[in-house]
């Protein structure tokens, strides 16, 4: 497999940077379809995909998002093109006998909501984790948050899907480098690694 050249791979890690606001260059229907058919591919235990996202596109959708998320955070959610709610839903096993046909991966989860919980928390954050480098591989920028009452998202969004609760949100758009701090310091590899 091909190493990704330099320019690559500084707009997915080197160079992309988190946005506290956007440029008014629109982010269409057919754009967040593609993060979709881009994050889908990239790997979760047992093809589990318990990610639930949901895409706020309008300005009544965003105003909802807004109502829960801390006061420094509802100006970006108003703001920007999309406001994303990565959702994770705790009952992803019932869709394993299609995602998962070659075993029966369903039974390894009924009746078991630990483990449900805790796979469904690992593999939607990685799926958040996709998401924002899918993103930003198709030439666009975000800006995730964890500032916000998880109970009030939930009511306001997944009232109808009692086993879906949210588990982060992001803006959406291409970045305004106008709104962004200082790069923070990235260790080296000695800082945080051990070599065994
Ligand atoms: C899961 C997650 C939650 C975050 N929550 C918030 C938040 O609530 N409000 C905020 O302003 N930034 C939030 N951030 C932004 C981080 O502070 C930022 O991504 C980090 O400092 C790296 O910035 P950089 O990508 O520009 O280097 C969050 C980031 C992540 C990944």
């Amino acid at each position: 497999m091909p190493m990704l050249d330099d320019a690559a791979l500084d707009q997915i890690f080197r160079t992309a940077r988190t946005y506290n606001g956007y440029t008014d260059a629109t982010v269409s229907r057919d754009d967040v379809r593609a993060i979709w058919d881009l994050m889908k591919w990239a790997p979760t235990s047992a093809n589990q995909m318990p990610a639930r996202m949901i895409w706020c596109t309008t300005d009544a959708a965003k105003a909802k998002l807004a109502d829960c998320v801390s006061a420094q955070n509802a100006p970006k959610i108003l703001k920007a093109p999309v406001s994303v709610i990565i959702g994770m839903d705790r009952d992803f096993h019932e869709h394993l006998p299609t995602l998962f046909p070659h075993v029966d991966a369903k039974a390894w989860f009924d009746g078991n909501a630990e483990l449900r919980a805790a796979s469904a928390f690992r593999n939607s954050s990685l799926q958040g984790a996709y998401f924002i480098i899918a993103a930003r591989a198709l030439g666009l920028d975000m800006g995730p948050m964890s500032g916000f009452d998880g109970g009030k998202i939930d009511t306001a969004f997944f009232a109808e899907t009692p086993s879906v609760t949210v588990n982060f949100i992001s803006t959406l758009g291409h970045g305004d480098p106008a709104t962004i701090f200082d790069r923070s310091p990235r260790p080296d590899f000695e800082t945080f690694n051990t070599i065994v």
